[in-house]
């Protein structure tokens, strides 16, 4: 039985927790394995629509066990909210563990984050502010405190105490805004650390039993490709890999472990915060996707920037991932148009160039070439077998398949779980 990574293909909010949502019924273990509450993961289901931060989409599923892996930065007041929101609306969340390994999101982090892109001026990246970027910088620098530090009181204290020192310093003498009180946030995070302490443990036990035993793991990816901090567009970027490799670092399993990737991607493309996105419609195509789709952030309500499908990226994406299957979401948005493009090369100072740049200002002089579809214009959100979509549908996904590098398995209709289409099986 499958280890099967779920992975954001473009610049997030693919609809990945959806899949998950989706995929989890049938699955034993789900792992959230990188990100923090910048992610923002939306499902619909019988218990009513909800927007996941850090809880794993699998929380939903009758049998599996939903783990916030060691790769993710966890702020423990936004995952006590979400956990008393499940619980509230009749969610069982017995079933659910944190890495004692994952990094814990301070007050400093979020308050460095505002300050930082604040001095960023017009050059700032758009994060989510959530304090991400801080918090894995203090990972790699080794000024993190983890999960599992909040089970042991006087080692918490004593790092606490040499890490605000240096957090105050730069706060004050920096950037001249007031020192954090140290008393506070200690007795703050001790109360967090009672209410969690017993879902943390020591994870990758659980996952590794898990798939000595067959059991069907999911590993849920945060953020999208073009976010990824080597891949992506840096610096307009998040701080922790979305990629399929990033899925075993932040599960603690191998790569040979991971049986199939697969790439989560809308029917177009869309992208919150600043950097480039060359196939952005900036006219009223754009602004009628945005519409149509509701494309606000699921963690900011900031308008997402829409444009069409970005088959250059796409290509890239595959190849970094190793995608062996592909999700393509939101496809009923593009019912009501009567003429698709697709984005199959750029022009870069004059050259057609089918390869996506690492540099971003010369990704910001790209001109997409577009190939020209007919849309269908009916409407596909009833479908449930791929012969019940129309046939220009079809022949659309087909296109996005062969220019991808990677068939379908699934093909989303709609925002509830129902709402699928199986083309083929993703494991059998
Ligand atoms: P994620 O971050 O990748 O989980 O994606 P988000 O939840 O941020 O954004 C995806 C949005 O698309 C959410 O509002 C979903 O409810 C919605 N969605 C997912 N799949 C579909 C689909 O096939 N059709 C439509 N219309 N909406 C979808
Ligand atoms: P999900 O998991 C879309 C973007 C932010 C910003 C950049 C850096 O829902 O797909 P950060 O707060 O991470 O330092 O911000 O990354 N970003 C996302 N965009 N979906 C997400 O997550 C995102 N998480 C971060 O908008 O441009
Ligand atoms: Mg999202």
């Amino acid at each position: 039985m499958p280890v099967i990574a779920v992975i954001g293909a473009q610049w997030g909010d693919e609809g990945k927790g959806k899949i998950v949502d989706l995929l989890a019924e049938e699955a034993n273990v789900v792992v959230r394995f990188s990100g923090g509450d910048n992610a923002g993961h939306t499902v619909a289901n019988q218990f009513g629509l909800f927007k996941l931060h850090l809880v794993p989409a699998g929380i939903f599923s009758t049998r599996a066990t939903a783990i916030i892996g060691n790769g993710v930065v966890m702020n423990p007041g936004v995952l006590i909210s979400e956990l008393d929101d499940l619980n509230q609306r009749g969610v069982d969340t017995s079933r659910f563990f944190i890495s004692d390994r994952a990094h814990l999101v301070m007050p400093y982090h979020t308050l460095l984050d505002g300050l930082e892109e604040e001095s960023r001026g017009g050059k700032a990246i758009g994060t989510t502010r959530k304090g991400i970027g801080p918090a894995f910088a203090d990972k790699a620098a080794r000024m993190g405190i983890r999960a599992g530090d909040l089970l042991e009181k006087e080692v918490f204290k004593e790092r606490l105490h040499h890490i605000l020192k240096q957090k105050n310093a730069i706060l004050t003498r920096v950037y001249g805004v007031e020192a954090l009180p140290e008393a506070e946030i200690f007795n703050q995070y001790c109360q967090y650390g009672e209410r969690l302490a017993p879902y943390i443990l020591e994870t990758t036990w659980l996952i590794s039993e898990a798939i000595a035993r067959g059991d069907i793991v999911l590993l849920e990816g945060a953020q999208g490709t073009f976010l990824d901090p080597d891949f992506g567009t840096y610096p307009y970027t998040t701080s922790s890999s979305p990629l399929a490799g990033g899925a075993c670092l932040g599960a603690g399993i191998g790569p040979t472990q991971i049986n199939q990737v697969l790439g989560v991607f809308k029917a177009y493309c869309t992208r919150v915060g600043s950097g480039p996105m060359p196939t952005e419609l900036t006219d009223e195509t754009g602004d009628l996707i945005r519409e149509q789709a509701q494309e606000y952030g699921t963690t900011t309500g900031r308008a997402r920037r829409c444009g069409w499908f970005d088959a250059v990226a796409a290509r890239f994406s595959t190849r970094i991932n190793g995608y062996t299957k592909l999700a393509i979401t939101r496809l009923d948005v593009l019912d009501n148009m009567p003429n698709l493009k697709i984005c199959t090369g750029y022009e870069l100072d004059g050259k057609t160039i089918d390869y996506f740049p690492s540099s971003t200002t010369a990704l910001e002089r790209c001109r997409p070439i577009y190939e020209e579809l007919p849309g269908w214009m009916a409407p596909t959100t009833e479908a449930r077998e791929f012969d019940q979509l129309p046939l220009l549908a079809r022949q659309y996904v087909s296109r996005l398949e062969e220019l991808a590098g990677c068939p379908a398995s699934i093909i989303s209709v709609g925002m509830r779980r129902e709402e699928t289409v199986f083309k083929t099986p993703l494991w059998e």
